[in-house]
């Protein structure tokens, strides 16, 4: 059994106080941020851009991850790379050159990316796991926090940890994982949750957090 790994979602914290909710699940040994960025275009929805980012940098070394879901988003990779991601993600479904894209994020010496929608067949992404260095399922249609998990996206989970063995290749999982749902996630093999409301909804975020990690049935 691989150890759990939690990437809590930003987008659930409250922005009066970022600092002290990044320190809070920092406390409990989290070392992975997840950053939404939502354009209102590619979702209907609008959050933060790169300026929020690179504050964020200044106050942590945990490894940031950017998901941007916005069109276009090769016209924007410089300016997330340069606000201090680590691993920056496009959606599948936003791309017009995923092998050029890829290999640009490469080039900048952070970590690739992509993201595909719950309904996106994951054989899309068979010609670019050479150049991938993180896929994420959404297991919810992108654009909110705390929506409910949608099942037939496990089949996706299943088919890509199977199919990308032979590729250096960490598979996360965003969208409605929570205590109810994070155990069947694990099972299939990924490597690693977001959770927003499931997490930074919890009175107590230690007692949580320990709760999502342990695999106790
Ligand atoms: C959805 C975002 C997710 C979301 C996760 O568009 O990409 O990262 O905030 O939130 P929960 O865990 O509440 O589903
Ligand atoms: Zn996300």
């Amino acid at each position: 059994m691989k150890n759990r790994v939690i990437s809590p979602s930003l987008l659930s914290a409250n922005f009066t106080h970022l600092y002290d909710d990044i320190k809070k699940v920092e406390d409990v040994g989290i070392n992975r941020l997840h950053l939404d960025v939502m354009d209102g275009h590619f979702v209907p929805n609008l959050t933060f851009g790169p300026f929020i980012i690179n504050d964020i940098r200044k106050i942590t070394k945990s490894h940031l991850e950017t998901h941007l879901m916005i069109n276009n988003p090769h016209k924007y990779f410089d300016d997330y790379i340069d606000a201090g991601s680590d691993t920056l993600i496009f959606h599948y479904e936003a791309s017009k050159a995923i092998e050029k894209d890829l290999k640009y994020i490469k080039s900048r010496n952070i970590l690739s990316g992509i993201a595909i929608n719950p309904d996106t067949n994951p054989n899309v992404l068979r010609p670019y796991y050479q150049y991938l260095d993180y896929i994420l399922i959404m297991s919810v249609y992108p654009g909110f926090g705390g929506q409910s998990f949608i099942k037939k996206t496990l089949n996706t989970m299943n088919f890509l940890v199977n199919d990308t063995q032979k590729h250096n290749i960490t598979i996360g999982v965003d969208g409605g994982v929570n205590l109810n749902t994070i155990d069947e996630v694990y099972s299939t093999g990924i490597d690693i949750t977001i959770v927003g409301s499931g997490l930074y909804g919890a009175d107590n975020i230690k007692e949580r957090y320990n709760n999502l990690v342990s695999d106790d049935q």
